[in-house]
C-alpha cells in the first residue's frame, strides 16, 4: 500500500475526505497503535461469537408468534440475504481501507467528513445500544436459571418491564461493568475467552437443531405462511412505514408480515460488520477480513434458519414463549434436562455479543477521537494495555445505565435501523471508491460492481421501511443532536481540516 501515491484529501469543508495512506498511517502513530494480533480464524470466532445472540435465542419466539409463524424461517432468509449483499460490500472495504472503526473509517475514505460523521454517530446507536440489549436479554436468561434452582431477584432489580414502580436490571448493569474492565485489559484475554464461549453457544445451538429435530410434528407447519391479520389498533406510530406510506392497512403474517419480521429478526445477524471494526487489530487484514467476514455471517445464516424451522416444527407458533422460546420448546415438549442445557447456554453464549458489541463501539470512538471530530483526549491508548481504556470505560458506564433502565424491543428495532443505514452507505462508498481511487489494492474486490451495491442499498432500504415509524422518528431524533455536535465541535477540531493534506499524521 505504501508504494501508491497519496493525493491528499481531494476536497474542502465537510466534503473533505481522509485518505487510506492517511488512515493506514495513523494507526502507525506509537501512542495511538493497537496491537496487531488477530488471525482469519479469531475473526470468524469473534464473528460468529457477536453474532449469535439475542435475536436468535429471544426474538425468534416473538417473531414467530406475533409475525410470521413458520415463515420465521424465511424472514430470517430474507434477512440474511441483506447481510450477504451488505457484507460482499464490507469485505471490499475492510480490506482496502485496514484500520480501527468499520464503516465510518471507511465512508471518510471515500465519501468525506459529513458522511463518515453520519456513519460513526449512527455506529455510536447501533453498538451502544445493541451491548444494553444484549446484556437486558442475558439478564432474563440468568435470572430464569436462577429461578430453577429457587434464587428469585426481587423485582425491583429485574428490570423495568418486571417491576411495576421502579425498576432497575442490576444483573445487565453489572455484567456491561466487568465486560469494560475485561476490554480495558486488552482484546488477547477477550478473543481467548470469547472462544471458549463461542464454543458452548454453537454447542447449544447443535443440540437445538439435532435433538429438537426429533421432536417435530407436521403438523405444526400447517400453515406455513399464516394468513394476514389485523393487529389490535396501536397509536399508527408502531405500523411499519412502508404500509402507512402506501396506505395499507397494517397487518400481521401473511407474505407482508414475512419482511415485517425480517426487519425485526435482521438484530440476529448485527455482529458481521463488527468484524470489520477490528481490522486494525488483524495480522494480515487483507486476507482475513474478507474470510472472517463471510465466514461468520454464512454459519450464522444456516443454524438461524434450521434453528427456526426445528422449534416452531417443535411447538405451534402461537404457543411459542417470547422470552425463552427455544428453552422452552423443550420442555413444553417434556424434556427440561435439554431445556436446562440451553438456558444455561444461551446466558453464557450471550455474555461475548455484549462484549464484542462493547469493543466494536469504542473503537469506532476512538477513530473518530484520534481524527479530531471528537476530543483527542479519548484516542491516547493504555500504556501497558495499548488499549483505548478511557473510552471504553466512559462508554462501558454510560451504557450499563442503559442497560439498568431500559427494556428490549424498542432498542433493537432502534439499532437495526442504524445498522441498515450504515449498510447503505458502505454500499454507496464501494462504488465511490473505485471511481475515485481505482489505483488502490483491493485484496477482496465485491462482485458485479455497481450491480452487488445497489441491489445492497435497494435490500437494505426495504427492510428499513419495514421498521415502525416510531423507529424512524426516534433515529431522525438521533441523528439531528449528531449534527448539532458535528457543526459544534467536530467539524472545527477535524485533525484533517485543521492539518491539512500537507499534515504530518
Ligand atoms: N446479532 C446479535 C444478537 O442476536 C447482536 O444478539
Amino acid at each position: 500500500m505504501s508504494t501508491q501515491h497519496d493525493p491528499g484529501p481531494a476536497k474542502e469543508g465537510m466534503f473533505r475526505t481522509k485518505t487510506v495512506e492517511q488512515s493506514i498511517r495513523d494507526t502507525e502513530e506509537p501512542e495511538h497503535e493497537l496491537k496487531k494480533s488477530l488471525s482469519a480464524l479469531d475473526l470468524t470466532v469473534f464473528g460468529v461469537g457477536v453474532i449469535i445472540g439475542t435475536g436468535i435465542f429471544v426474538l425468534t419466539g416473538k417473531v414467530a408468534k406475533e409475525t410470521a409463524g413458520p415463515a420465521t424461517a424465511l424472514a430470517f432468509v430474507a434477512a440474511g440475504v441483506v447481510c450477504a449483499l451488505a457484507a460482499l460490500c464490507y469485505a471490499e472495504f475492510a480490506s482496502t481501507v485496514p484500520v480501527a472503526g468499520s464503516a465510518y473509517t471507511f465512508s471518510y475514505a471515500s465519501l468525506g467528513e459529513l458522511v463518515a460523521w453520519t456513519i460513526g454517530w449512527d455506529l455510536v446507536l447501533e453498538f451502544a445500544l445493541g451491548t444494553a440489549v444484549v446484556a437486558v436479554g442475558w439478564s432474563g436468561y440468568v435470572r430464569s436459571l436462577m429461578d430453577n434452582v429457587g434464587w428469585g431477584m426481587p423485582e425491583a432489580l429485574s428490570g423495568p418491564e418486571a417491576a411495576d414502580g421502579f425498576g432497575f436490571d442490576l444483573l445487565a448493569f453489572v455484567l456491561v461493568l466487568l465486560l469494560t474492565a475485561i476490554l480495558v485489559a486488552g482484546v488477547k484475554l477477550s478473543a481467548r475467552v470469547t472462544a471458549i464461549v463461542v464454543a458452548i453457544k454453537v454447542t447449544v445451538v447443535l443440540i437445538v437443531i439435532i435433538a429438537g429435530s426429533f421432536f417435530i410434528k407436521a403438523d405444526n407447519y400447517s400453515p406455513f405462511i399464516p394468513d394476514a391479520v389485523t393487529p389490535p389498533a396501536g397509536s399508527g406510530w408502531d405500523a411499519p412505514l412502508v404500509q402507512l406510506m402506501f396506505g395499507y392497512e397494517p397487518t400481521n403474517f401473511g407474505v407482508m408480515g414475512i419482511f415485517t419480521a425480517a426487519s425485526v429478526v435482521f438484530f440476529a445477524f448485527i455482529g458481521f460488520d463488527v468484524v470489520a471494526t477490528a481490522a486494525e487489530e488483524t495480522k494480515v487484514p487483507q486476507r482475513d477480513m474478507p474470510r472472517g467476514i463471510l465466514g461468520s455471517l454464512l454459519i450464522c445464516t444456516v443454524l438461524y434458519v434450521a434453528v427456526s424451522l426445528v422449534v416452531t416444527g417443535m411447538q405451534h407458533y402461537s404457543e411459542l414463549s417470547v422470552s425463552a422460546p427455544l428453552a422452552d420448546a423443550f420442555k413444553a415438549t417434556g424434556h427440561p434436562f435439554y431445556a436446562g442445557t440451553i438456558s444455561f447456554g444461551a446466558a453464557v453464549g450471550l455474555t461475548t455479543v455484549c462484549m464484542i458489541l462493547l469493543l466494536g463501539q469504542t473503537r469506532v470512538f476512538f477513530a473518530m477521537s484520534r481524527d479530531g471530530l471528537l476530543p483527542r483526549f479519548f484516542s491516547v491508548t493504555h500504556p501497558k494495555f495499548r488499549t483505548p481504556y478511557r473510552p471504553t470505560i466512559l462508554l462501558g458506564v454510560l451504557i450499563a445505565i442503559i442497560a439498568g433502565f431500559t427494556s428490549l424491543e424498542e432498542l433493537a428495532t432502534l439499532v437495526n435501523i442504524g445498522t441498515l443505514f450504515a449498510f447503505i452507505v458502505v454500499a454507496l462508498g464501494v462504488i465511490v471508491l473505485r471511481r475515485t481511487r481505482p489505483d488502490l489494492h483491493r485484496a477482496f474486490r465485491t462482485p458485479l460492481v455497481p450491480l452487488v451495491p445497489i441491489l445492497s442499498v435497494a435490500a437494505s432500504l426495504w427492510l428499513m421501511l419495514n421498521l415502525p415509524a416510531e423507529t424512524w422518528l426516534r433515529f431522525g431524533i438521533w441523528m439531528a443532536v449528531g449534527y448539532v455536535l458535528y457543526f459544534a465541535y467536530g467539524r472545527s477540531h477535524s485533525r484533517l481540516g485543521r492539518e491539512g493534506p500537507g499534515a504530518k499524521y
